[in-house]
C-alpha cells in the first residue's frame, strides 16, 4: 500500500485521526488546496468575459480545467458541464429533459435523495412517471429487473455506478445497452462510482454522468455533468443569466450552443482549479491502484466487522469501495459513531441521505457507515475493529 498520509495537511493536524467518513466527503492533498488558493492569489479575475491579461488566463485555466476533468471520466471537454455538485447536475438532467412524448423514468429504491427527491417531484406534478425497479433484502437489484421496467415509454434510467450506503454500484453490465435499445437516456449518479473506480462515459456510452469534486479529493462546491454533446441542445437548462446568451434583446433572446449556456452567472473558478489538481493528483496515483488498496481496505473491514460481531448491511461478496454500513444490535447508530469519534475515528451515522435504500436493506433505525480512501491504511481499520468489540461489550 502506498502511503500517502503525508500529503494531507488535516492528517498531520490531527495524527491520532482515524478518517473514515470519505463517503461523506475526501480528505483534501495539499496540492488540491494550492491549487485552489492560486487562483485567488494570481488570478482573481472573471473567466469568460473580461478581456484583460487576468480575465483571458482565468479563462485559459478554467478550460484547461475543464479539458482536465473531461479526460479523467472519457468524456470530450465540450461535453462537461460545471456544476455545484453532483445534485445539482442531478437536477439539470431531471428538470432539463423533455417528457412530452415518453414519460417514464425508471430508477432503483437503493438511490440517494438527490436521484429520488427530483423524479419525485416531477412524478407528483404529473410531469412524469415514475417506475422504482425492486431490490432484494442485500441490495441488489438484477439486470432482468431492469430490463422489465424499462419500455418503449420510457424517457431516462438512472442509477449510480457506486452507492452511498454499500459501496456497491446498481449500473449493472449491460444497463446502457438495455436502455438504448429501448430508445431512452441513460443518467449515471457518479458521486460515489467516479472517486473508486476508472469510469468511461464516452466507453460505456453512458448519456449524463453526474460527480462531485469533495469526494475525490477535490473542493466542495464544485462538480460537474457530463453529457453527450447531442444530448447538450435537447437539454433545457436551470438557472438562466449572464454568460449563456449570445444576443439579448427585450423581446427576444438568442442562446449559446454549447456548455456555457448551463452555466450562468459567475462561477466557482477556484474550485474548478482544485477539482482539475484532484484530477491531476489521482491518475499520478493510479485509479487501478485506488482500486486495489480499497479492495485490501475492504477486505479488512470486513473481517473485523464479521470478528466483532456487527450486523453488515447490503451486499457482502460484491465488488466494492472500501465501504460498509453495519449496526451493533441493541445500539443506536448515533450512539455508536460518538463511541468511536472519543476513540479517534471519524465516521458516519443514520441515513446518509438515502432513507429508502437503508430501508431497503433492513436499517430501518439507519446504521453506521466506515467509509475509507487511499489515505487510510490496515491500522485505522484494525483501530475499528477493535473500538467496535468495545463497543458491543458495553451491549452484551
Ligand atoms: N451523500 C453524502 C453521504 O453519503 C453526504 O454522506
Amino acid at each position: 500500500m502506498k502511503d500517502v498520509k503525508k500529503d494531507f495537511p488535516l492528517l498531520a493536524r490531527h495524527p491520532g485521526l482515524a478518517y473514515l467518513d470519505s463517503a461523506c466527503t475526501s480528505l483534501k492533498p495539499a496540492k488540491v488546496i494550492e491549487a485552489e488558493a492560486s487562483y485567488y492569489s494570481e488570478l482573481g479575475a472573471c473567466a469568460g468575459r473580461s478581456s484583460h491579461r487576468l480575465g483571458r488566463e482565468a479563462s485559459s485555466a478554467v478550460e484547461s480545467a475543464r479539458e482536465n476533468v473531461a479526460s479523467f471520466v472519457g468524456a470530450g471537454t465540450e461535453e462537461i458541464v460545471w456544476t455545484r455538485n453532483a445534485t445539482e447536475a442531478l437536477n439539470i438532467v431531471a428538470y432539463g429533459l423533455d417528457y412530452s412524448k415518453r414519460k417514464k423514468v425508471v430508477t432503483s429504491a437503493l438511490e440517494h435523495h438527490a436521484v429520488l427527491l427530483p423524479f419525485m417531484d416531477l412524478r407528483e406534478r404529473g410531469i412524469i412517471r415514475l417506475e422504482i425497479a425492486g431490490c432484494d433484502d442485500r441490495g441488489h437489484v438484477s439486470e432482468e429487473t431492469w430490463a422489465k421496467a424499462i419500455d418503449r415509454d420510457t424517457a431516462l434510467v438512472v442509477t449510480n455506478n457506486g452507492n452511498n450506503t454499500s459501496g456497491v454500484g446498481q449500473c449493472t453490465k449491460n444497463l446502457a445497452r438495455i436502455t438504448h435499445d429501448s430508445g431512452a437516456l441513460i443518467c449515471i449518479d457518479g458521486a460515489q462510482g467516479v472517486p473508486h473506480h476508472r469510469t468511461g462515459f464516452r466507453k460505456d456510452n453512458f448519456d449524463f454522468l453526474c460527480f462531485s469534486a469533495h469526494k475525490m479529493l477535490g473542493p466542495t462546491g464544485i462538480g460537474a455533468l457530463a453529457m453527450k454533446k447531442e444530448q447538450m441542445a435537447r437539454l433545457q437548462p436551470l438557472v438562466r443569466g449572464g454568460g449563456t446568451v449570445k444576443t439579448v434583446s427585450l423581446s427576444r433572446v438568442e442562446p449559446v450552443s454549447d456548455y456555457t449556456r448551463f452555466e450562468a452567472g459567475v462561477q466557482h473558478y477556484s474550485g474548478m482549479i482544485g477539482f482539475a489538481a484532484a484530477c491531476e493528483y489521482l491518475k499520478a496515483y493510479g485509479m487501478e491502484n485506488v482500486e486495489a488498496h480499497e479492495k485490501a481496505l475492504a477486505a479488512g473491514m470486513r473481517k473485523e466487522l464479521e470478528a466483532a460481531g456487527a450486523i453488515i448491511h447490503g451486499p457482502i461478496d460484491a465488488q466494492r469501495s472500501a465501504l460498509y454500513s453495519f449496526n451493533i444490535k441493541g445500539a443506536k447508530p448515533h450512539d455508536v459513531a460518538l463511541m468511536l469519534d472519543r476513540e479517534g475515528i471519524a465516521v458516519r451515522s443514520g441515513f446518509f441521505c438515502a432513507q429508502p435504500a437503508m430501508e431497503a436493506m433492513g436499517a430501518k433505525d439507519g446504521a453506521v457507515r466506515a467509509s475509507a480512501y487511499i489515505y487510510n491504511d490496515l491500522a485505522d481499520i484494525g483501530r475499528l475493529g477493535e473500538a467496535i468489540v468495545k463497543i458491543k461489550g458495553l451491549y452484551g
